[in-house]
């Protein structure tokens, strides 16, 4: 296209304002269609396309015009550039979306952690502490037979100390199969199963046919401990049981109080010394210091013999305590019912334990 200089002139006011137009054009587009942006690219930055034209024309402009005509079809390059970039990434991202993984480059959702139930901290705290001096974990059916929740234990038909225990009875002509009533029931069958040396501890679930209330509930937890080998003495079970309360609650002061349990002889309830430096010691302890933690003795003879265990040869200790007393003890926690309520406030501040 040769023109002369004013012919030119008017040409290129015109292709200015039709560059004007087409970057009014490429402002408006818009397409959610791949095609339809690929049209709108071609027509604009194709080889034969729009801008190319306006490029060759460049070499016929006046010096002193060349600069406004220049910037003019960059204008209309960057916009039209920047318009197929816009719409291709928002029709990519939303084919992502609708992917079965979703837009890979979304950041993570933060997800709220769960807490630890208390008698699962609890419980853990105390196999661990069980576990460095040697005890594994065994567990037993929370459905038992008569025999190893009571018979086995020293507890023949008509002992009076079965009513220590309110028993619910599944089974009740006879009555012989129930809810265990104490983990104690899961050393008969340890023991039935498996020869000295014995170091077990049984965590688990019991039930007793209570009242429901703050200090007592007809569902709770047990750990039960068992250590059977030659020559163990009450000496072992006592200094056993000092390194547990020393690790379990930084307290280093015991005393065994005589006591009556039909599977062990002589049989003791352990209290600690907790202290009286508090209200609340004062409170817990009755004004004494001292807390009663569990219940422990000497395995009874016969209790060994009901196991095939040599009595003669073999001696051992064993000792009970409640998961959920400990755990109020620990966690200053007032009311029993607490733990099977399941209240998120209340569950939720031992979120931070592991
Ligand atoms: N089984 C007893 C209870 O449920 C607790 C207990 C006491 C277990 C003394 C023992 C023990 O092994 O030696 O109350």
């Amino acid at each position: 296209m040769r023109l002369n200089f004013y012919k030119f002139a008017a040409h290129l006011e015109v292709m200015i304002d039709q560059i004007k137009n087409y970057i009014k054009e490429a402002e408006a587009f818009t397409s959610e269609k791949l095609d339809e942006v690929e049209a709108f690219r071609i027509k604009f930055l194709g080889k034969k396309g729009i801008l190319n034209e306006f490029f060759a024309e460049f070499k016929n402009v006046p010096n002193e015009q060349k600069k406004e005509f220049g910037q003019s079809i960059n204008q209309l390059k960057q916009t039209a550039q920047a318009k197929v970039d816009e719409l291709k990434l928002k029709i990519e991202s939303q084919k992502d979306e609708a992917g079965i993984y979703g837009d890979l480059t979304r950041s993570a959702q933060p997800s709220e952690i769960g807490a630890r139930h208390p008698i699962s901290i609890v419980k853990n705290q105390i196999i661990e502490i069980f576990a460095n001096i040697g005890f594994n974990v065994s567990e037993g059916p929370e459905i038992e037979d008569d025999w190893h929740n009571f018979t086995a234990l020293n507890l023949p038909e008509y002992h009076p100390a079965r009513d220590m225990q309110d028993t619910f009875f599944i089974q009740t002509n006879p009555e012989d199969i129930l809810l265990r009533t104490h983990t104690s029931s899961v050393q008969v069958r340890y023991m039935e199963n498996n020869q000295p040396p014995i170091r077990t501890i049984s965590p688990g679930r019991v039930f007793r046919n209570e009242d429901i209330s703050a200090r007592s509930h007809c569902i709770f937890h047990q750990v039960e401990g068992l250590y059977i080998d030659k020559n163990v003495s009450f000496a072992d079970l006592k200094q056993t049981l000092l390194y547990f309360t020393k690790q379990l609650f930084g307290k280093s002061k015991i005393r065994l109080r005589p006591s009556y349990f039909p599977f062990t002889e002589p049989s003791a309830e352990v209290d600690i010394y907790w202290g009286l430096e508090t209200e609340t010691d004062y409170r817990i302890t009755k004004g004494t210091g001292w807390l009663e933690i569990m219940g422990c003795g000497m395995v009874d003879p016969n209790v060994l013999k009901n196991c095939n265990i040599d009595p003669n040869t073999y001696s051992g200790f064993a000792f009970g305590m409640g998961i959920e007393r400990i755990a109020m003890l620990l966690y200053q926690i007032g009311d029993i019912r607490m733990f099977y309520e399941n209240d998120l406030r209340f569950l939720k501040q031992f979120k931070s334990v592991v």
